[in-house]
């Protein structure tokens, strides 16, 4: 049977990408941000996953005010990474897992859960930047990411946005999906977006690190309580942007230490936190759990 072994959390900001692509990853500036990724880089060489099932939220690249998608599950052989502006960044095709995402699709919605199903979808910074963090540079034609992906798409962009506690719920489900796929496959799930951010309005550039260290504290060791942070509180201490952080909250609750919306088996080991600021405008946070039955 499938299985999820570990969950990675990390920021996504496109200038981090633009930073890899363009050669600016000794600088200054983003050298001391590159450094809190040189352990997941090697853990995901030492450990890599069968497949990846990348929560991310798309910037009105692949979706727009036309259609807004509250949940949307990746279902394509592959995804080719988007144009937003300056061209599409020069990283590989991210393949997909079919099977895989179209069990976790029919299983997730029989646990009641709406998704959309996308047979077609470009994948903009929200998913590149956290594969190049964890992956590293890769050759855009000879390179290869080191496993297919299910992109799962949340939108935090367009009001209303989906609860954190709904978001838990839906890890929980997207788990039980996982293990009934009836083959022996090791599965990562990443929470990708946030830290404190925001873009616009009157408090552009808002970065709240002891509110970020202290949802972080709590994501890790008390997350059925952090489901319960209300949207308007991401938003009021973590800036519009901070929204994205619920997304962070679907890995979570797909840890099997999450049973029936409490904790109930042994704790996930914390295998790498990191906290940086600033990156572009953005809090960068990342975190690395494995569940504990896995743990040598
Ligand atoms: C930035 C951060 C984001 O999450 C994003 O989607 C776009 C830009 C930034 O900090 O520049
Ligand atoms: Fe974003």
């Amino acid at each position: 049977m499938a299985k999820i072994t570990a969950s990675v959390f990390t920021s996504h900001v496109p200038a981090i990408g633009a930073a890899m692509d363009l050669g600016k990853t000794k600088e200054d500036y983003w050298k001391p941000l590159f450094a809190g990724y040189d352990f997941s880089k090697q853990w995901m060489k030492d450990n890599p996953p069968d497949v990846i099932i990348l929560v991310f939220n798309d910037h009105a690249t692949a979706f727009s005010l036309d259609m807004i998608p509250t949940f949307a599950i990746g279902t394509a052989p592959a995804y080719q990474p988007a144009d937003e502006g300056w061209g599409p960044r020069p990283v590989p095709v991210v393949k997909g897992h079919p099977e895989l995402a179209s069990h976790i699709a029919h299983s997730v919605i029989q646990q009641d859960f709406d998704l959309t199903i996308v047979n077609k979808m470009d994948v903009d910074h929200g998913l590149t930047v956290p594969l190049s963090l964890m992956c590293g540079e890769l050759d855009p034609v000879k390179g290869a990411w080191p496993c297919p992906v299910i992109p799962f798409a949340v939108n935090v962009v367009q009001y209303p946005v989906p609860s954190g506690q709904r978001c838990f719920n839906l890890g929980q489900a997207i788990r039980k999906a996982v293990e009934s796929f009836d083959e022996d496959l090791n599965v990562h799930i990443w929470g990708t977006g946030g830290m404190s951010h925001q873009l616009q309005g009157a408090r552009a550039g808002l970065i709240n690190r002891e509110w970020d260290n202290a949802w972080l504290d709590q994501l890790i060791n008390d997350p059925v309580a952090c489901a319960q942070t209300p949207h308007i509180n991401y938003v009021r201490e973590a800036g519009s942007e901070g929204i994205e952080l619920v997304m962070w909250l679907i890995a979570r609750g797909a840890m099997s230490d999450v049973n029936d919306g409490k904790l109930t088996g042994p704790a996930p080991k914390l295998l790498h936190r990191f906290y940086h600021v600033p990156a572009s405008n953005t809090a960068v946070g990342h975190v690395i759990l494995e569940n504990s039955q896995f743990t040598v």
